[in-house]
């Protein structure tokens, strides 16, 4: 969705936003803009439809610099993404401008009112609506801050705002209102910044404070002054942000969702890093707070999260009622919070979220939370809102993910769930000890096992080529591994705009079987897990219908060899860690295909990365 890069230093204002707007370019948009204080006493605007480049071209020909600017990339809610529409948008004087994320539920009526005071608007947007409020309190108050806190107050609907005002040109004010995204604010020698997000300023600096919902922040080149919007002075908790900027690089990569898919050898490693004790076949989850007490208590956790996320949540389910024993429903977050769920005493609402600012995950944590829920969050984005309200968390440390298609933070939550489901039921005193050891044991070889099937990724690329102008594809899974069947066609349709359909495999022949044809690829998981026997029947039974059969499949299994057209082997693995593998040559097969077909991987069309309007 949107992203925000606003700076206030000595240097020129221009290639930091414009680089701050490049490093933001996976969260999905269709328009860029920039705003420019032109020593400081102008406001310079340049925007234009399209990809940033366009926005580069533009200022490479129509110039702008000054030292405090702000940027936009725009992802289209109201009014079409042309350079009309984009951000920044300047009021009627002239001297203030700003960028926003997030939609004004009461535009229509605050239009209204301004229209009916005189207001010319010059775009279709409701973000236009924001900026004449402000300049309207500026003529009667004199003063940007006061008059920000009153627009603020008088719009509907979550916020991340920035401002600019030519008449005060020593700061920004940055702002927050519910979940429309993060305001991230860093901070540097002489110079400060403002973002949406952390990449966006993560080769400027690595200190960083959040904003929090009802909060604001005059920044100065020397500092931030931070408030709620009734005044109350806060004191910002600066963060030292350890990932690696170059981990937000490309290097030697065609996209960033291959080399992410890569980086899962890592992204693994790191996982379990700090909590696994395999000398004492232990695990610890310390910002969880879990004691046996409150483990002992705990009757249901319900999961929940959005897309990509809630399928590695349907992995977890088998593996905390297997391991722990504790009843787990998943819940699609978008779903949740409208159909008044029933929450019972001891239940745990656990939300799973790459970027920890998707709308409707933060709206069902909050629907758990009102309903007497303990709140927790498997999250990557470090001082994301999900991390930041729930009552425990388990951070995902795979470092930043660019790629719209979600890989790494696919893999990393599933063996984040199965060393929960393991501390759960260690706590819970049901997990018998020699079977806890060999269960923390077999995490050991995750990482390798993963970079073996990536060493296979040649193997793969040939059957995408293979694939590539298929209409449809089937993907069929059963047990722990039917989720990966959902996982492996989202992943197809959303880069290669292929449709594709993932099935519990034991429902094909209630439906979904007449599809079967030669013209339909059918991608079935049959690794060695307990429904293995009931995949290769279904194989048969696709084959009978003269389906094309690709099979992941389990190094060294003949049986299978020899019912499918095609095998996809992942290495021998302990069944409940299986689907961290069965994934991986999905992943790359969907990956392949989009490649071949010349499209825009890393920002699929229509997708943003955090999403974070309903
Ligand atoms: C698909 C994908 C999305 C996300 C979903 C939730 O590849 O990435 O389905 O998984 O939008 O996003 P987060 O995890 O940020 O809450």
């Amino acid at each position: 969705m949107c992203g925000i890069v606003g700076y206030i230093g000595g240097k020129d204002a221009t290639p930091i936003i414009l680089n701050g707007l490049r490093k933001l370019e996976y969260r999905g948009y269709d328009s860029a803009g920039i705003a420019v204080l032109n020593n400081e006493t102008k406001i310079e605007v340049r925007r234009d439809a399209g990809k940033l480049d366009n926005l580069v071209n533009l200022v490479a020909r129509e110039p702008v610099t000054g030292s405090i600017g702000i940027g936009h990339t725009r992802w289209a809610t109201h009014g079409e993404p042309n350079a009309r529409n984009a951000h920044p948008h300047v009021g009627t004087t002239g001297r203030v401008v700003i960028v926003h994320n997030g939609i004004v539920e009461n535009y229509q009526e605050l239009h209204e009112e301004l229209a009916a005071e005189g207001v010319t608007f010059n775009s279709d947007t409701d973000t236009e609506t924001i900026v004449h409020l402000i300049e309207r309190y500026i003529s009667k108050t004199g003063s940007l801050e006061e008059s920000v806190q009153k627009t603020l107050q008088q719009i509907r609907g979550a916020h991340g705002l920035v401002v600019l005002s030519a008449d005060e040109p020593d700061k920004i004010i940055a702002a927050r209102i519910g979940n429309a995204g993060g305001v991230v604010i860093g901070y540097g020698e002489d110079e400060m910044f403002v973002a949406s997000d952390i990449p966006a300023i993560l080769d400027q600096t690595h200190r960083m404070s959040f904003l929090e919902s009802r909060q604001m922040a005059i920044v100065s080149r020397k500092g931030v002054i931070v408030k709620t919007f009734d005044g109350k002075p806060i004191t910002p908790v600066i963060q030292t942000i350890n990932w690696d900027p170059i981990a937000a690089e490309k290097g030697e990569f065609r996209h960033f969702m291959q080399k992410e898919i890569h980086e899962q050898v890592r992204s693994l490693t790191d996982t379990l890093a700090g909590r696994v004790d395999f000398e004492k076949g232990i695990i610890q989850l310390p910002q969880l707070n879990l004691t046996s007490e409150t483990a002992r208590k705990i009757s249901k956790i319900i999961i929940t999260a959005c897309g990509t996320a809630a399928h590695a949540g349907m992995v977890g389910k088998i593996l905390i009622e297997r391991i722990a024993r504790i009843p787990v429903e998943v819940d699609i977050a978008s779903e949740f919070r409208y159909r008044d769920p029933i929450i019972q005493p001891g239940t745990v609402v656990l939300a799973i979220s790459q970027s920890g600012e998707t709308a409707d995950t933060l709206a069902a944590m909050e629907e758990g939370r009102l309903k007497g829920a303990t709140t927790w969050s498997i999250v990557n984005a470090i001082g994301s809102q999900a991390m930041r309200v729930a009552d425990g968390y388990i951070s995902m440390q795979v470092g930043p993910e660019i790629g719209v298609a979600s890989t790494k933070a696919f893999t990393a939550p599933m063996v984040d769930l199965y060393m929960l489901a393991i501390l759960l039921a260690d706590l819970r005193g049901t997990l018998p000890v020699d079977q806890r050891k060999k269960l923390v044991n077999d995490l050991r070889l995750v990482p390798d096992l993963a970079g073996r099937c990536l060493e296979r990724e040649l193997e793969v690329a040939e059957l995408a080529s293979e694939l590539k102008d298929s209409k449809n594809a089937l993907y069929l899974g059963r047990g722990i591994n039917m989720p990966i069947a959902y996982e492996g066609a989202l992943k197809l349709k959303e880069i290669s705009y292929i449709h594709a359909e993932g099935y519990p495999a034991g429902e094909m022949k209630h439906g979904p079987i007449a599809l079967i044809d030669k013209d339909m690829p059918v991608i079935a998981l049959a690794p060695k897990d307990p429904w293995y026997e009931k995949m290769a029947s279904q194989i048969e039974q696709a084959k009978a219908r003269g389906g094309k059969v690709i099979a992941v499949a389990t190094e060294e299994d003949k049986k299978i060899e020899q019912l499918a057209d095609f095998c996809l082997w992942i290495p021998p693995v302990p069944w409940m860690l299986s689907p961290i593998l069965t994934v991986i040559p999905l992943q790359i097969l969907a990956y392949h295909i989009a490649a071949i077909r010349g499209l825009d991987v890393d920002q699929p069309r229509n997708l943003a990365k955090s999403v974070t309007v309903e």
